[in-house]
């Protein structure tokens, strides 16, 4: 039986009909429709609508759909289902009779997609804040493997200075937590539950609204019927929380790709995620590193679509708002399935530490570091600059490091100089003067990685929590 044909005097145009279903994408709701509609019967037999015995056959019913749905596949095709409530109450009557239309009193559609897709974002933050741990966990790994290898930090994708590669990794950590932290954050907003909101003004029987939601572990009923069931802010931001993780990881594909190109050579894919060319044989693609990269416009696209859909709606409900499904589950699709992927990348790359170290050791990256030396002797700032400048264009005409300049030609420059600078133009001693919280100095970055740690299982302690 249709869910609304009382009114109707003609039957709909058959590709109307087929073209205005969602079960198609909606049907992955089943396990929280199924969830909600439980807490709803309780709630219906508290206010007297549904005798104990009614309550049993129904709760049996709900959880026979969701046993055989689980086992089989085919369960749920439909080619009549509406949409997922559509498609419980059929299956409730086929299971239990007619008692099952008792089911959709006092409640409306309206209040139970908003519900259905609340239940769905919260599991989807949780499962990714899982993925997110594991991800740093790789990185912070990768990091700590780094020890003392350095490399060439860029600024304009120009030499600017060496840090070590777990300094440059731990950035990335830094993007993830973030991300992390804005999933949870998200989730205080959509963990409310708009159960007995009714159709817009409120569910039409007395039900215990605090009850469900406390049945549905949410941390209160929604305040307010008319913006329960049109509010989709919680998708919006959840997807616009994944764009800003896929874009992340978009940033960190490009580099990844970069460097692992001849001409930088700092990095070997691993062949478990590249791929050959049909032609060159010589080829080995950062395919997945590409296909990351491209993800981050799917994701912005989702997010877009959302905002364009919701802008300028009138409240509360309208059928508009069964568009933001999709958005939302090809989001959430794409994040779930690149994190595992990204963990699995990062813990078989190489990293060619040789190669980095030798970057990170040509190019005056030092530069800085020699004001720092003239600085540190009470040279104004301005003016050190402009003498390593000086010294800098006398390397470029010989063809030489800063290091390879003798006292004579330094002492031209300001007299300043003495033995003691070349031993502030090594590695070890420019790294070692970035000696600040977040810096890049060695003892700096080993409290960044313990700290880092710390942090990872905090957020593996919360998402356990959640479990
Ligand atoms: N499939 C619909 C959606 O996703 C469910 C709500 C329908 N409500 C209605 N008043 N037609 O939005």
């Amino acid at each position: 039986m249709k869910m609304w044909s009382g009114r109707f005097r003609q039957p709909l145009d058959p590709r109307f009909e087929r073209w205005q279903r969602s079960f198609d994408f909606d049907r992955r709701l089943l396990s929280y429709e199924l969830t909600a509609s439980a807490a709803h019967a309780r709630a219906l037999k508290n206010a007297g609508v549904l005798s104990a015995e009614e309550l049993i056959g129904i709760l049996e019913g709900l959880q026979q759909i969701g046993e055989t749905a689980a086992a089989s596949k085919g369960l749920v095709e439909d080619d009549e289902a509406e949409d997922v409530h559509h498609f419980v109450e059929k299956q409730l009557v086929a299971r239990i009779g007619d008692v099952a239309y008792k089911l959709h009193s006092g409640r409306s559609r309206n209040e139970q997609i908003a519900t259905d897709m609340r239940l769905y974002v919260r599991a989807a933050i949780d499962g990714l804040r899982g993925d997110l741990a594991e991800v740093c966990g790789t990185f912070i790994d990768r990091a700590e493997q780094a020890g003392g290898a350095a490399m060439p930090a860029y600024t304009h994708l120009q030499r600017a200075e060496p840090v070590l590669v777990g300094h440059w990794l731990l950035a990335y950590v830094e993007m993830f937590l973030r991300d992390a932290d804005r999933l949870a954050d998200c989730r205080k907003r959509v963990n409310l539950c708009p159960v007995g909101s009714g159709a817009v003004a409120g569910a039409t029987l007395p039900l215990d609204r605090t009850l469900m939601a406390d049945e549905l572990d949410f941390a209160s009923p929604t305040a307010n019927s008319i913006d329960a069931t049109s509010d989709r802010d919680f998708v919006l931001e959840f997807v616009n929380t994944l764009s800003l993780l896929a874009l992340h990881l978009s940033r960190w594909a490009e580099e990844m790709i970069i460097f692992s190109t001849e001409e930088f050579g700092f990095v070997q894919l691993p062949e478990a995620y590249s791929t050959g060319s049909s032609a060159m044989p010589q080829k080995k693609n950062p395919d997945l590193l590409e296909l990351v990269r491209a993800k981050a416009g799917r994701v912005i696209g989702n997010a877009t679509t959302l905002m364009i859909t919701l802008k300028g709606l009138p409240l509360a409900y309208n059928k508009d708002l069964q568009e933001t499904q999709e958005p939302l589950f090809d989001a959430t699709d794409t994040a779930l399935g690149l994190l595992p992927l990204v963990a699995g990348f990062m813990k078989t790359v190489e990293f060619n530490h040789q190669s980095m170290n030798e970057a990170a050791q040509a190019g005056f990256m030092n530069a800085w570091a020699a004001a720092t030396y003239l600085v540190n002797r009470g040279v104004p700032s301005r003016l050190a600059h402009e003498q390593i400048g000086k010294a800098v264009k006398l390397c470029l005409k010989k063809s030489c490091e800063l290091q390879d300049l003798t006292l004579d030609e330094l002492r031209s420059l300001n007299p300043v100089f003495d033995e003691s600078f070349g031993d502030c133009l090594k590695p070890a001693s420019v790294l070692a003067i970035h000696d600040v919280v977040g810096g890049t100095a060695p003892a700096r970055v080993k409290k960044a990685i313990a700290a880092a740690r710390e942090e990872i299982d905090a957020l593996r302690g919360e998402v356990h929590a959640h479990a």
